[in-house]
Protein backbone atom coordinates (compact mmCIF):
# COMPACT_ATOMS: atom_id res chain seq x y z
CA UNK A 1 0.00 0.00 0.00
CA UNK A 2 1.47 3.85 -0.54
CA UNK A 3 2.45 5.45 2.39
CA UNK A 4 -0.61 8.18 1.62
CA UNK A 5 -3.05 5.48 1.16
CA UNK A 6 -1.82 3.75 4.54
CA UNK A 7 -1.92 7.58 5.89
CA UNK A 8 -5.83 7.86 4.98
CA UNK A 9 -6.62 4.57 6.16
CA UNK A 10 -5.46 5.56 9.45
CA UNK A 11 -6.50 8.85 9.33
CA UNK A 12 -10.25 7.88 8.90
CA UNK A 13 -9.68 5.12 11.77
CA UNK A 14 -8.69 7.72 13.91
CA UNK A 15 -11.33 9.86 13.09
CA UNK A 16 -14.01 7.20 13.47
CA UNK A 17 -12.67 6.33 16.60
CA UNK A 18 -13.09 10.37 18.15
CA UNK A 19 -16.30 10.55 16.65
CA UNK A 20 -17.90 8.10 19.12
CA UNK A 21 -17.14 9.89 21.18
CA UNK A 22 -18.60 13.10 19.90
CA UNK A 23 -21.71 11.45 19.06
CA UNK A 24 -21.68 10.49 23.01
CA UNK A 25 -21.18 14.01 24.01
CA UNK A 26 -23.86 15.24 21.50
CA UNK A 27 -26.35 12.75 22.98
CA UNK A 28 -25.69 13.58 26.92
CA UNK A 29 -25.98 17.22 26.14
CA UNK A 30 -29.00 16.32 24.82
CA UNK A 31 -29.76 14.71 28.47
CA UNK A 32 -28.63 17.55 30.15
CA UNK A 33 -30.71 20.51 28.63
CA UNK A 34 -33.75 17.93 28.49
CA UNK A 35 -32.82 18.14 32.92
CA UNK A 36 -32.78 21.59 33.20
CA UNK A 37 -35.66 22.76 30.82
CA UNK A 38 -38.05 20.42 32.61
CA UNK A 39 -36.51 21.05 35.97
CA UNK A 40 -36.54 25.01 35.08
CA UNK A 41 -40.57 24.31 33.83
CA UNK A 42 -41.63 22.25 36.99
CA UNK A 43 -39.41 23.93 39.61
CA UNK A 44 -39.63 27.25 38.36
CA UNK A 45 -35.47 26.75 39.34
CA UNK A 46 -32.53 25.47 37.58
CA UNK A 47 -29.71 23.41 39.16
CA UNK A 48 -26.92 23.83 36.18
CA UNK A 49 -25.57 26.78 35.85
CA UNK A 50 -23.42 26.04 33.30
CA UNK A 51 -22.19 23.18 31.31
CA UNK A 52 -18.67 22.59 29.05
CA UNK A 53 -17.63 19.55 27.30
CA UNK A 54 -14.13 18.51 25.69
CA UNK A 55 -13.21 15.70 23.62
CA UNK A 56 -9.61 14.51 24.47
CA UNK A 57 -6.81 15.48 21.86
CA UNK A 58 -4.74 12.58 20.41
CA UNK A 59 -1.65 13.85 21.50
CA UNK A 60 -3.06 13.86 25.07
CA UNK A 61 -4.57 10.29 24.91
CA UNK A 62 -0.76 9.20 23.95
CA UNK A 63 0.15 10.61 26.89
CA UNK A 64 -2.36 9.50 28.73
CA UNK A 65 -1.42 5.75 26.98
CA UNK A 66 2.42 6.36 28.16
CA UNK A 67 1.49 7.27 31.37
CA UNK A 68 -0.74 4.34 32.19
CA UNK A 69 1.28 1.54 30.11
CA UNK A 70 -1.38 0.36 28.14
CA UNK A 71 -1.69 -1.27 25.02
CA UNK A 72 -0.90 1.34 22.06
CA UNK A 73 -4.42 0.13 19.74
CA UNK A 74 -7.79 1.37 19.31
CA UNK A 75 -9.18 -1.09 21.61
CA UNK A 76 -6.60 -0.55 24.20
CA UNK A 77 -6.93 2.94 24.26
CA UNK A 78 -10.91 2.63 24.46
CA UNK A 79 -11.07 0.02 27.23
CA UNK A 80 -8.12 1.93 29.56
CA UNK A 81 -8.76 5.50 28.85
CA UNK A 82 -12.39 6.58 30.38
CA UNK A 83 -11.95 10.35 29.84
CA UNK A 84 -11.66 10.73 25.97
CA UNK A 85 -14.97 12.01 26.12
CA UNK A 86 -15.73 14.97 29.36
CA UNK A 87 -18.37 16.73 30.74
CA UNK A 88 -18.12 19.68 33.28
CA UNK A 89 -21.27 20.45 34.74
CA UNK A 90 -21.31 23.36 37.43
CA UNK A 91 -24.06 23.81 40.27
CA UNK A 92 -25.11 26.77 42.38
CA UNK A 93 -25.32 24.37 45.29
CA UNK A 94 -24.06 21.16 47.21
CA UNK A 95 -27.52 19.77 46.56
CA UNK A 96 -27.84 20.08 43.24
CA UNK A 97 -24.77 17.96 42.31
CA UNK A 98 -26.57 15.03 44.27
CA UNK A 99 -29.60 15.86 42.44
CA UNK A 100 -28.17 15.71 38.95
CA UNK A 101 -26.11 12.28 39.11
CA UNK A 102 -29.69 10.87 40.76
CA UNK A 103 -31.27 11.68 37.74
CA UNK A 104 -28.42 10.45 35.87
CA UNK A 105 -28.62 7.25 38.35
CA UNK A 106 -32.20 6.76 37.30
CA UNK A 107 -31.85 6.75 33.86
CA UNK A 108 -32.48 3.04 32.19
CA UNK A 109 -30.01 3.58 29.10
CA UNK A 110 -27.26 5.09 31.25
CA UNK A 111 -24.66 2.52 32.60
CA UNK A 112 -22.37 4.17 35.72
CA UNK A 113 -19.11 2.49 35.96
CA UNK A 114 -17.57 4.40 38.40
CA UNK A 115 -18.33 7.06 41.29
CA UNK A 116 -15.04 8.97 42.94
CA UNK A 117 -17.04 10.99 45.27
CA UNK A 118 -14.38 14.27 45.95
CA UNK A 119 -16.75 16.06 48.01
CA UNK A 120 -17.40 13.67 51.12
CA UNK A 121 -13.56 12.76 50.49
CA UNK A 122 -11.70 15.54 49.00
CA UNK A 123 -8.02 14.92 47.17
CA UNK A 124 -5.30 15.96 49.74
CA UNK A 125 -4.36 18.96 47.91
CA UNK A 126 -8.32 20.06 48.58
CA UNK A 127 -9.46 19.12 45.29
CA UNK A 128 -13.09 18.53 45.42
CA UNK A 129 -15.95 17.40 42.61
CA UNK A 130 -18.18 14.39 41.84
CA UNK A 131 -17.12 12.22 39.34
CA UNK A 132 -18.76 9.55 37.16
CA UNK A 133 -17.32 7.60 34.33
CA UNK A 134 -21.10 6.81 32.45
CA UNK A 135 -21.41 4.32 29.52
CA UNK A 136 -23.92 5.92 27.18
CA UNK A 137 -24.78 3.55 24.09
CA UNK A 138 -25.24 5.13 20.58
CA UNK A 139 -26.61 4.10 17.34
CA UNK A 140 -25.15 4.54 13.57
CA UNK A 141 -25.83 3.45 10.32
CA UNK A 142 -24.38 -0.10 10.15
CA UNK A 143 -23.08 -0.58 14.12
CA UNK A 144 -23.71 0.56 17.57
CA UNK A 145 -21.18 1.42 20.06
CA UNK A 146 -21.19 1.83 23.86
CA UNK A 147 -19.65 5.09 25.18
CA UNK A 148 -17.71 6.03 27.75
CA UNK A 149 -17.76 9.93 29.27
CA UNK A 150 -15.98 11.28 32.15
CA UNK A 151 -18.40 13.48 33.97
CA UNK A 152 -17.32 16.09 36.63
CA UNK A 153 -20.02 17.44 38.21
CA UNK A 154 -18.93 20.63 40.91
CA UNK A 155 -20.34 23.67 42.66
CA UNK A 156 -18.79 27.10 41.19
CA UNK A 157 -16.59 27.09 44.21
CA UNK A 158 -15.11 24.19 43.65
CA UNK A 159 -14.36 24.80 39.90
CA UNK A 160 -13.19 28.28 40.56
CA UNK A 161 -10.89 26.60 43.39
CA UNK A 162 -9.91 23.69 40.62
CA UNK A 163 -8.92 26.31 37.34
CA UNK A 164 -6.57 28.24 39.87
CA UNK A 165 -5.10 25.15 41.33
CA UNK A 166 -4.62 23.92 37.45
CA UNK A 167 -2.88 27.05 36.44
CA UNK A 168 -0.62 26.71 39.35
CA UNK A 169 0.36 23.34 38.82
CA UNK A 170 1.13 24.10 35.15
CA UNK A 171 3.12 27.01 35.84
CA UNK A 172 5.31 25.70 38.36
CA UNK A 173 5.95 22.46 36.15
CA UNK A 174 4.34 20.40 38.77
CA UNK A 175 6.21 21.22 41.36
CA UNK A 176 4.73 23.82 43.56
CA UNK A 177 6.30 25.83 46.03
CA UNK A 178 4.97 24.35 49.61
CA UNK A 179 4.12 27.56 50.73
CA UNK A 180 1.38 27.94 48.11
CA UNK A 181 0.66 24.16 48.02
CA UNK A 182 -0.54 25.13 52.04
CA UNK A 183 -2.48 28.48 50.99
CA UNK A 184 -4.12 26.69 48.03
CA UNK A 185 -5.86 23.76 50.81
CA UNK A 186 -6.90 26.53 52.95
CA UNK A 187 -8.53 27.97 49.98
CA UNK A 188 -10.82 24.82 49.43
CA UNK A 189 -11.47 24.43 52.95
CA UNK A 190 -13.01 28.41 52.60
CA UNK A 191 -14.70 27.55 49.37
CA UNK A 192 -16.14 24.08 50.94
CA UNK A 193 -17.18 26.53 54.38
CA UNK A 194 -19.05 29.35 51.24
CA UNK A 195 -20.93 26.25 49.86
CA UNK A 196 -22.30 25.29 52.75
CA UNK A 197 -23.38 28.75 53.77
CA UNK A 198 -24.85 29.58 50.22
CA UNK A 199 -26.57 25.98 50.41
CA UNK A 200 -28.33 26.97 53.62
CA UNK A 201 -29.25 30.36 52.42
CA UNK A 202 -30.52 28.85 49.93
CA UNK A 203 -32.82 26.56 51.92
CA UNK A 204 -33.82 29.37 54.06
CA UNK A 205 -34.71 31.30 50.95
CA UNK A 206 -36.55 28.30 49.27
CA UNK A 207 -39.11 27.88 52.44
CA UNK A 208 -39.67 31.52 52.87
CA UNK A 209 -40.40 31.17 48.91
CA UNK A 210 -42.36 28.07 49.04
CA UNK A 211 -44.74 29.64 52.16
CA UNK A 212 -45.66 32.81 50.49
CA UNK A 213 -46.67 30.52 47.56
CA UNK A 214 -49.02 28.91 49.88
CA UNK A 215 -50.18 32.02 51.03
CA UNK A 216 -51.07 33.73 46.88
CA UNK A 217 -52.49 30.63 46.41
CA UNK A 218 -54.98 31.07 48.80
CA UNK A 219 -55.26 34.50 47.91
CA UNK A 220 -56.30 33.96 44.48
CA UNK A 221 -58.46 30.94 45.35
CA UNK A 222 -60.74 33.79 47.31
CA UNK A 223 -61.01 35.81 43.83
CA UNK A 224 -63.85 35.85 41.60
CA UNK A 225 -62.90 37.11 38.05
CA UNK A 226 -65.94 38.17 35.94
CA UNK A 227 -64.71 39.83 32.58
CA UNK A 228 -62.91 43.24 34.13
CA UNK A 229 -64.40 42.66 37.45
CA UNK A 230 -62.82 40.97 40.21
CA UNK A 231 -64.46 39.73 43.69
CA UNK A 232 -63.55 38.72 47.00
CA UNK A 233 -65.16 36.01 48.71
CA UNK A 234 -66.22 37.32 51.78
CA UNK A 235 -65.21 35.35 54.77
CA UNK A 236 -68.05 34.84 56.61
CA UNK A 237 -69.54 33.34 53.33
CA UNK A 238 -66.34 30.55 53.24
CA UNK A 239 -66.96 30.11 56.94
CA UNK A 240 -70.81 29.05 56.26
CA UNK A 241 -70.17 27.04 52.98
CA UNK A 242 -67.12 25.45 54.90
CA UNK A 243 -69.80 24.64 57.52
CA UNK A 244 -67.88 26.44 60.58
CA UNK A 245 -70.58 28.65 61.17
CA UNK A 246 -73.30 25.97 60.96
CA UNK A 247 -73.65 24.53 64.77
CA UNK A 248 -72.68 28.12 66.13
P1 LIG B 1 -6.92 9.41 35.36
O1 LIG B 1 -8.35 9.15 34.98
O2 LIG B 1 -5.97 8.43 34.87
O3 LIG B 1 -6.51 10.84 35.05
O4 LIG B 1 -6.78 9.30 36.89
P2 LIG B 1 -7.95 9.22 37.95
O5 LIG B 1 -8.99 8.27 37.51
O6 LIG B 1 -7.33 9.03 39.28
O7 LIG B 1 -8.49 10.70 37.79
P3 LIG B 1 -9.63 11.39 38.62
O8 LIG B 1 -10.94 10.77 38.30
O9 LIG B 1 -9.24 11.51 40.04
O10 LIG B 1 -9.55 12.84 37.96
C1 LIG B 1 -9.72 13.03 36.61
C2 LIG B 1 -9.87 14.51 36.27
O11 LIG B 1 -10.37 15.27 37.36
C3 LIG B 1 -8.61 15.22 35.88
O12 LIG B 1 -8.36 15.05 34.52
C4 LIG B 1 -8.94 16.68 36.21
O13 LIG B 1 -9.76 17.25 35.21
C5 LIG B 1 -9.76 16.52 37.45
N1 LIG B 1 -8.91 16.55 38.64
C6 LIG B 1 -8.59 15.51 39.42
N2 LIG B 1 -7.80 15.87 40.43
C7 LIG B 1 -7.60 17.20 40.29
C8 LIG B 1 -6.83 18.16 41.05
O14 LIG B 1 -6.18 17.86 42.02
N3 LIG B 1 -6.88 19.45 40.59
C9 LIG B 1 -7.58 19.83 39.50
N4 LIG B 1 -7.54 21.11 39.14
N5 LIG B 1 -8.30 18.94 38.79
C10 LIG B 1 -8.29 17.65 39.15
MG1 LIG C 1 -10.28 9.16 35.73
Amino acid sequence: MLPMEQFRKFKNEITRFLMDYKFALDAFETKIEILKEEFQFFHDYNPIEHTKSRLKSPESILKKVYKKGCDLSLEGIRTHIKDIAGMRITCSFISDIYRISEMLRSQSDLKILEIKDYIKNPKPNGYQSLHLIIEIPIYMSDRHENVCIEVQIRTIAMDFWASLEHKIYYKYNQAVPAHLLQELKEASESAAALDRQMERLHKEISEIKESRMEEEAEEAMRRISLSNQQFQIPEALLRLVSGVDKDS
